[in-house]
């Protein structure tokens, strides 16, 4: 595996490696990714065995540009396509009926495919040189968090990665929000990037937000969002209480939250880099979690951001992260 900073070079050697069939993790606004070229079914099929990946887990395709819409999917909705206008380039991913340029490798046989258009750079600079659809599911191993730096690429994966393109961290942090719009209700099977206050604004209401869990977007199990630790989440007013229950039991604690005063904290907890506003929680979320793995925390006592905006997508996480651990 080689790591190259995203220099104009690279991307352009990145765009060779995946037109001849390799494999490239990519930075993207909101988690790395994993790409191969979506209509290279060998490519895709390494994708899958990369990560460990279960070849029934569909992957999301990342297209250049709005206008790429119309290649890769047939008969979308008026909704859709006022999504794609308003928020793409941008961490939102469309649930739409596939075009026949979408293999089932990609989709695991479904005739619906996911599409986003990326907002970061490097990400598209990348795929305006492939000229075509990237699949590319988050570039982390089957079971670990997303990685939101090029180091989290590098820990995660093996030798079957051709090149890792460093762009940074990524400024999102939390992977995109996913809405299936096939024709009746938009329905969002995962929440992320773009707030749903804001598609619920864009589509004057008409939002489904029955999220029920891992079956709606398929391979969406909450061990995917769980560090090693075990995750034990706690609202503010109840952190002192949690804290000291953890150190009781005697287990090796980390905190990870907004500043806590220190009265609140016991001795011997490790307080990871305090986190601000949900916006920069989110950002910082999944190094965090891996940060509590490094220092050997049995437990990391997560406090829960107030809902609303990506406040929700952190406690959706954290709330996931808790549930694979009991
Ligand atoms: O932010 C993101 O979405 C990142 C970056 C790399 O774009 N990608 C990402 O991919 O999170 P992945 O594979 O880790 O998660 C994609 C989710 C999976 O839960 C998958 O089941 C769902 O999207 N998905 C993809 N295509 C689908 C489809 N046709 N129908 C329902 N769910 C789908
Ligand atoms: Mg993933």
């Amino acid at each position: 595996m080689r790591v190259l900073e995203a220099t104009e070079s690279a991307i352009e050697e990145a765009a060779q490696v995946l037109g001849t069939g390799g494999l490239v993790a990519f930075p993207t606004e909101t988690v790395y990714g994993l790409g191969a070229l979506a209509t290279d079914v060998d490519a895709v099929g390494r994708v899958f065995a990369a990560k460990g990946r279960p070849a029934g887990h569909p992957l999301i395709v990342h297209l250049p540009s709005p206008g790429a819409l119309a290649d890769w999917a047939v008969q979308v909705p008026e909704p859709a396509q006022l999504l794609a206008a308003a928020c793409w380039p941008g961490p939102l991913t469309l649930v739409v009926r596939r075009s026949s340029r979408v293999p089932d490798a990609v989709t695991g046989g479904r005739d619906t495919v996911g599409l986003r258009v990326p907002a970061q750079p490097v990400a598209l600079a990348l795929l305006e040189r492939v000229g075509s659809g990237v699949a590319a599911p988050s570039a982390n191993r089957f079971g670990r968090v997303s990685p939101t730096a090029a180091a989290h690429v590098v820990a995660d994966l093996g030798a079957d990665v051709d090149l890792v393109l460093d762009g940074g961290p990524c400024s999102v942090g939390v992977e995109s929000t996913i809405v299936e719009v096939l024709g009746g209700t938009p329905s969002v099977l995962r929440v992320g990037g773009v707030p749903v206050e804001r598609l619920r604004e864009l589509l004057g209401g008409e939002l489904d937000l029955g999220i029920t869990g891992p079956a709606r977007a398929p391979g969406m199990l909450a061990a995917h969002y769980a560090p090693a630790a075990r995750v034990v989440t706690a609202v503010p007013e109840a952190l002192a209480e949690v804290l000291a229950a953890q150190v009781a039991g005697g287990r090796a604690v980390a905190l990870l939250g907004p500043p806590a005063d220190p009265g609140t904290v016991p001795e011997g907890v490790v307080v990871l880099d305090p986190v601000g506003d949900p916006e920069s929680y989110a950002r910082s979320l999944y190094q965090r979690l891996r940060e509590a793995d490094r220092v050997g925390a049995d437990v990391v006592v997560a406090v829960l951001p107030p809902a609303g905006g990506l406040g929700t997508v952190v406690r959706d996480r954290l709330r996931r992260a808790e549930a694979a651990g009991t």
